[in-house]
């Protein structure tokens, strides 16, 4: 993970050594949002799309998911049945290869580049698993990253239909309402991933974390479709399902499955020396969503007809979500690339 200033690598480090670490492996509000930021990635540099010699992402012989993906949800809150669908359905598109062009499931292809110790590469398929509703917020409406965990235990040891137990190809992922608050959220991350702890959940279950931001901080986690409060006189766009929350959680979940398939262990795929904050294949290309995109600019995107803004379709929906590192050509990739 790319840290926001020295400043706050410091106090990274002072926390690390004084508390009991536990990395957050996230994806934080982009470089421009972060007003003083001093964004060395892309900041000073006009490169193409992210691309750039500094970058060495690595394999660290650690487990990828090459087998068929099951992701397994938790609703934690207040949901209603069009949000769940939203989501439900952008999950059901990564392997919908009928899908129109730019589609979804080309923007899993990126993934599929990536592969273990034996060349096996990840998985084609990924399927929606089960669902767990937690509507009354058996923890509280408070999380910290301790208590996502016992989110999980709960979902995965509940009396009646626990979420199955499935270690190599399951992905775990808890998506909270827009009344939860989460540690660090908006501040430094809008989502996370990371793996359960056996002492707390009993198995070391992948797991990502992803809230909607619609109350807390719309202008920091779910824009382009909100802005913050500082860049006054930008419009936001409109977004393609008409929940600006939920379609701001959309490209997040995408960052942290596309991360979770390459890195579940955090002993994969990631660049950096730092292995409690490493440098993820999605970390590389926040920002970027089309060709000539880097520093605040986006990137050529796509318009429907009702004026929402998009880059990729799904199954009968349209989904904005950010490009991924392909280490082949070494920049960002996704599927509304333009021929250059
Ligand atoms: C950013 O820098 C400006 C000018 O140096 C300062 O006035 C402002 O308070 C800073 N903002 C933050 C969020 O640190
Ligand atoms: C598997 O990964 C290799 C190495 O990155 C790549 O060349 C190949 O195209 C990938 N296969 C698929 C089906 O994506």
């Amino acid at each position: 993970m790319h840290r926001p200033s020295l400043l706050l690598s410091l106090l990274t480090l002072l926390t690390l050594l004084t508390a009991a670490p536990l990395p957050a492996i996230g994806y934080r509000p982009l470089p421009h949002l972060r007003p003083n930021s001093s964004d060395l990635r892309f900041g000073d540099s006009k490169k193409y799309e992210g691309s750039s010699e500094f970058v060495h992402l690595r394999y660290h012989m650690g487990p990828v998911l090459t087998g068929s993906i099951t992701v397994h949800t938790i609703w934690y809150g207040q949901w209603q049945k069009s949000q769940k669908k939203i989501i439900r359905e952008f999950i059901g598109s990564f392997s919908a290869v009928n899908a129109k062009h730019p589609s979804v499931a080309g923007w899993w292809d990126t993934v599929r580049l990536y592969t273990d110790q034996t060349g096996a590469n990840i998985s084609r398929t990924v399927r929606l698993g089960e669902q767990k509703n937690d509507r009354f917020y058996s923890h509280g409406k408070s999380l910290t990253r301790l208590s996502i965990q016992s989110v999980i235990k709960s979902a995965v040891t509940a009396k009646t239909k626990p979420l199955p137990i499935n270690p190599s190809n399951g992905l775990y992922l808890l998506l909270t309402s827009d009344d939860v608050y989460v540690e660090d959220f908006c501040g430094q991350v809008c989502g996370f991933h990371y793996f359960t702890f056996p002492s707390i959940v009993g198995y070391t279950l992948p797991f990502a974390w992803v809230g909607n931001s619609a109350k807390l901080c719309p202008g920091i986690c779910a824009y382009p479709f909100a802005i913050p409060e500082y860049m006054q006189g930008l419009k936001p766009l409109k977004s393609p399902n008409g929940d600006v929350g939920v379609d701001g959680m959309i490209s997040v979940i995408g960052h942290e499955v596309a991360e979770l398939a390459t890195n579940p262990l955090v002993n994969a795929w990631y660049a950096g020396q730092d292995p409690v904050a490493p440098v993820e294949i999605a970390d590389l290309c926040e920002g970027i969503y089309g060709t000539g995109g880097g520093g605040s600019y986006m990137g050529q995107l796509l318009n429907g007809k009702d004026g929402a803004t998009y880059n990729m379709n799904g199954i009968r929906r349209r989904y904005l979500v950010q490009w991924l590192w392909n280490h082949v050509v070494s920049y960002c990739t996704g599927p509304n690339a333009l021929d250059q």
